[in-house]
């Protein structure tokens, strides 16, 4: 792999990154703002940043960047796939909780539900999230759809997916300063209010920086076209089944020999970058 410290670089800032943000979270609901349970009121509005930020933005930001790992290079495509799409399953559940937890606070307390640009955002994206697991089960996990559709689709599917990402990012930072808004007004107790920047606003306003970084190092990791995942029967080709790394093998012209139909078949020789962008599906 291409510049191979750099992307463990990235991948280790998003790690800690991601981690942290869900610890502060924790640290800010269960130190702050009185704990969790499931009880229709405050500690069940609770669950909704909790769940949110560890569904939409650490297991869905984990999962947009699964391919790029290169120790998973020699793991199949399809098992690889089922990965890509358990992981989102899984954050896609974690968030309908969150929201679960926030209608029934709102309901319960008879406050409006959908009012805010947070709450558009928000459920926006997890709209488009569940269309977008459900295309891509039926495009890419179906053994019968065609290859011309998975071929059109796929650009679709790797643009959206990094768009609802980054509105997951910006949702999530909305809902961040609404809440310590809400929370931290100016009442009787001055030193707590938002604008004294009190030692709660600082956590949540550094939960807010650790979300957007986070968010740099996973779209960062996913749109460099050097760090992609080598199609499958590149893999096989340098070293997998001869058991040395991508990293050591030199690749000879003749493996990256591929048959392109073009009317009469003919062969053509492809340096590896170029079949790299060559998809397989
Ligand atoms: C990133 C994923 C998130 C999504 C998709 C999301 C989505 C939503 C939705 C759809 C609502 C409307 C609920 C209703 O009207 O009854 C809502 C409300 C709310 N959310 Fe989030 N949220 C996310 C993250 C967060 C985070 C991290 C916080 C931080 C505390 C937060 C704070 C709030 C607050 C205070 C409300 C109630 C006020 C309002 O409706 O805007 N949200 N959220």
């Amino acid at each position: 792999m291409e510049n191979f410290r750099q992307f463990v670089v990235f991948l280790l800032a998003a790690v800690l990154l991601g981690t942290l943000s869900v610890v502060f979270a924790l640290t800010w609901v269960l130190h702050w703002r009185g704990g969790l349970a499931w009880d229709l009121g405050l500690l069940e509005f609770n669950w909704h940043p909790v769940l949110s930020i560890i569904g939409f933005i650490l297991i869905n930001g984990l999962a947009v960047i699964i391919y790029r790992l290169p120790w998973t290079w020699n793991v199949s495509k399809p098992l690889m796939k089922y990965i890509h799409a358990g992981l989102n399953i899984a954050a896609f559940v974690l968030i309908v909780i969150s929201l679960v937890a926030v209608f029934d606070f709102h309901n319960s307390k008879s406050i409006p539900n959908m009012y805010s640009l947070h709450s558009w955002i928000g459920l926006a994206a997890v709209i488009m999230y569940a269309l977008q697991i459900v295309l891509g089960l039926c495009t890419f996990l179906l053994p019968f759809t065609p290859t011309y559709i998975k071929a059109f689709y796929m650009s679709i599917h790797v643009f959206a997916g990094l768009f609802i990402f980054g509105m997951a990012i910006a949702a999530a930072e909305m809902g961040i300063t609404e809440k310590l808004i809400f929370t931290l007004r100016s009442g009787s107790n001055i030193t707590l209010s938002y604008s004294r920047s009190p030692p709660e606003a600082i956590l949540v306003n550094t939960l807010g920086v650790f979300i957007l970084v986070f968010g740099g190092c996973i779209l960062w990791i996913a749109t460099r076209p050097e760090w992609k995942r080598p199609p499958e029967h590149i893999n096989k080709i340098i070293g997998n089944e001869e058991g040395s790394t991508l990293n050591e093998t030199n690749v000879s012209a003749e493996t990256n020999m591929e048959r392109v139909p073009e009317g009469t078949a003919r062969m053509r020789y492809l340096n590896l970058e170029e079949a790299c962008q060559r998809s397989t599906f």
